[in-house]
């Protein structure tokens, strides 16, 4: 079931660069006064493409900033205590970051769904789940009503919900926490969006409904060229559906790399650390403990992020690496990457 990894060189999408968002302290009493950072930057000059047709898997453990990133780009960080302080995001060419609300509005939901673990997008308990998917579509594709019921049910169908038409008139109350999930999904993929971001999007859901999810998502790739950012910790996930990988830690990207090589020669020690066990590739499902503790956006030692966790750091580790590139499409933010290439310069 896995792509064709040679067909997808399609335009690219979504463009981010230099993404930096911050937060700020919210409790002032712990470490504040004793010269402790009222506001730190929980993702920090990212730089990430999706390209059409394309998966870009995000992963890296529990607090690295994945979600920061994907709400960063959508504009749905909340302000306080959040702000993007830097960057860009194109997609297609048009800044999402500098986007008015009401702009935003007419291209997320429509040109870019969001799929999100955290009820985010979460339903509303007075209304029916078809009423639910109908009224997006409706909104966003002109719609009849009729024609709107009809969408929603053979969403309900390709989500894997046993008779749809029927479930279509239940409340959320009245599902499963993995078929409100499925609603969600129905929802996001309603309107045919060409950019998708999924954060975690089937960890809740049994490996059948899983798969079907995943296949759904591949299809609308395949069919309608869609590019897919994918937030996972599940690397059989990613080995099966991503074209590329982005690692983050502390905030950064650290690793980025097409999926086979990623899997074959991680070249950041953070990465080799994760897939640490890993036997051949996707065989462990999930990504392996490193000793350790990811640091607070609060508490990030100076030079190099992982410096404190990593066995192989050494003197030069004190400065912060900048990303090398090594190997083609590929970079690492590593000292040890920087005889393997020229710096890819965006440190
Ligand atoms: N509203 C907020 N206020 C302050 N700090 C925040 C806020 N949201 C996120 N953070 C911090 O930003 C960092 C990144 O969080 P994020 O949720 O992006 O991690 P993640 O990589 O998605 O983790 P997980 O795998 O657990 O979902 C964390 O240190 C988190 O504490
Ligand atoms: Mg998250």
């Amino acid at each position: 079931m896995k792509h064709d990894h040679g067909t997808h060189a399609g335009e690219t999408l979504l463009d981010i660069r230099g993404l930096t968002t911050a937060f700020a302290r919210q409790s002032p009493g712990r470490g504040a006064g004793k010269g402790g950072a009222a506001v730190a930057r929980a993702v920090d000059t990212a730089s990430l493409s999706v390209r059409q047709g394309e998966t870009l898997a995000v992963v890296g453990e529990s607090g690295c900033g994945k979600t920061v990133l994907a709400l960063s780009v959508l504009g749905l960080i909340p302000d306080p205590p959040g702000r993007v302080i830097a960057g860009e995001a194109l997609y297609r060419g048009r800044d999402l970051l500098s986007m008015s609300e009401a702009e935003l509005q007419g291209v997320r939901g429509n040109h870019i769904a969001m799929i999100f673990q955290e009820p985010m997008t979460s339903l509303n308990p007075v209304f029916r789940v078809g009423e639910q998917i109908a009224e997006g579509y409706r909104l966003h594709k002109k719609a009849s009503k009729a024609e709107a019921a009809e969408r929603a049910a053979e969403m309900l169908r390709q989500v894997g919900i046993p008779n749809p038409r029927e479930r279509a008139q239940s409340y959320p109350h009245e599902l499963s926490g993995g078929m409100r999930q499925r609603v969600m999904i129905a929802m996001a993929l309603a309107c045919d969006p060409d950019l998708i971001f999924a954060d975690e999007p089937t960890t809740a859901l049994d490996v059948t409904i899983q798969a079907q999810i995943l296949d759904l998502l591949r299809g609308l790739q395949t069919e309608k060229g869609s590019g897919v950012m994918l937030i996972t910790h599940d690397l059989g996930v990613v080995a099966e559906t991503a074209h590329r990988v982005a690692v983050m830690y502390a905030g950064q990207v650290v690793e980025e790399a097409p999926v086979a090589e990623l899997f074959a020669h991680p070249a950041h020690p953070y990465t080799q650390g994760l897939m640490a066990s890993v036997p051949r590739l996707g065989v462990r499902r999930t990504l392996a403990p490193i000793p350790g503790m990811v640091p607070g956006i609060f508490d990030l030692p100076g030079g190099c992020r992982f410096r404190p966790r990593c066995a192989k750091a050494f003197g030069r580790c004190a400065e912060m690496p900048p990303l090398f590139a090594c190997g083609t499409g590929r970079s690492a933010r590593c000292w040890l990457c920087e005889t393997s290439g020229a710096g890819g310069g965006q440190a």
